[in-house]
């Protein structure tokens, strides 16, 4: 007898390891669509400034809950921007503090607001020693930066010439792989279970490269890494739904006011915080893995990074195709919300 499909699916409260909260007007306006359905976030530290040190996380930190809705509950999870210059002893006090949860690694122009990132890791080698003592997870945004490397390429060739050789020499150093998009980066964290994870997106479940450049140029579809082949967007959706613990959910919904997006040299982000877990149930439902949700979404990410996982639960409804706005706006400006390109039968049931 056929059976008949889920209309419901409760889970616990999602986390979200990767998320772009932005400063001012645009925080002010994202942050309720993320504490709507997310417990938790890993929050990106790419500020203008970077938030470097534990002092600046603390007050970022601050300035997130001052503007956090009355009646919402969100804990956001800091993250120091890992510099050249960065002191071994402040983050390991700010880890110790419950100040800083992790340390975030961009090679220096590999991505929005990464300038003062690291050029060569040798120097910030005393850095990763520390958290491989103290346990402290870094965060790694995996591509290379050489301008004659691919674009395409950047991730895989990140993971041999960089990654691997850092993790062979700080053997202790855990490490989140960040929105990894290849078959290469899936079958490292795969044969690599040692202080190693990954986080996917929302996004880069969704969307392949022909998204971006087929029959036109898509602005709100370009994000870094960027989008590879089909047959890497199909490597992360196994991933993904595997319900392998070393792989969970960080959206890294990354708000840019459509100014910024629709012009000759566009800024790199998707904003998905709006719908991201109505895109994620479809997805996983097209996998017939619906039960592998909670995994991805509220159990992997905790496991990881040795929280324990949220208490509450969320419960997901399907029904007839879901109204979500196409823009929000902001006090910075409109800022156009993921079009997965298929309606969203699930939502987050309210209570
Ligand atoms: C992010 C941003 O806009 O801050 N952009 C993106 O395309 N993902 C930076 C990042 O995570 O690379
Ligand atoms: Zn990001």
């Amino acid at each position: 007898m056929a059976q008949t499909p889920p209309t419901r699916l409760t889970i616990r409260r999602p986390d979200d390891w990767h998320l772009h909260l932005r400063d001012g007007a645009m925080l002010q306006a994202v942050l309720p669509h993320t504490a709507a359905h997310f417990a938790r976030a890993i929050i990106m530290p790419n500020l203008v400034p970077p938030v470097v040190t534990g002092a600046q996380a603390a007050a970022y930190r601050d300035r997130i809950m001052a503007v956090l809705p009355e009646g919402m509950t969100f804990t956001p999870l800091m993250t120091l921007y890992l510099t050249e210059d960065t002191d071994p002893e402040d983050v390991a006090a700010a880890h110790e503090a419950g100040i800083a949860t992790a340390v975030k690694l961009y090679p220096a122009g590999a991505t929005t607001n990464s300038a003062s990132g690291v050029r060569d890791v040798t120097k910030v080698r005393p850095v990763l020693e520390k958290m491989g003592e103290i346990g402290m997870p870094l965060c790694i945004h995996g591509e290379v930066t050489d301008h004659d490397i691919d674009i395409f390429d950047r991730e895989r060739v990140f993971i041999e010439k960089v990654l691997h050789p850092i993790r062979k020499k700080i053997p202790d150093l855990r490490v989140v792989l960040e929105h990894v998009t290849t078959q290469e980066a899936v079958d490292y964290v795969r044969d690599n279970p040692k202080n190693l994870a990954a986080t996917i997106t929302t996004h880069h479940l969704i969307i392949n490269r022909n998204s971006i450049l087929a029959g036109g140029i898509r602005p709100h579809f370009y994000c870094l890494p960027v989008a590879k082949r089909e047959r890497h967007r199909i490597a992360l959706v196994q991933a993904a739904v595997s319900g392998d613990r070393r792989f969970f959910l960080g959206t890294d919904s990354a708000p840019h006011t459509d100014a910024a997006k629709l012009q000759p040299c566009g800024c790199a982000g998707i904003f998905t915080a709006i719908n991201t877990m109505s895109c994620l149930a479809e997805v996983f439902e097209a996998a017939g893995a619906l039960k592998k949700l909670e995994h991805f979404a509220s159990l992997n990410g905790p496991a990881y990074y040795r929280l324990p996982p949220n208490e509450e639960t969320v419960t997901l409804v399907k029904g007839a195709p879901l109204d979500y706005p196409e823009i929000i706006e902001t006090g910075d400006g409109p800022v156009t919300v993921f079009d997965p390109g298929f309606p969203l039968h699930w939502r987050v049931e309210t209570a």
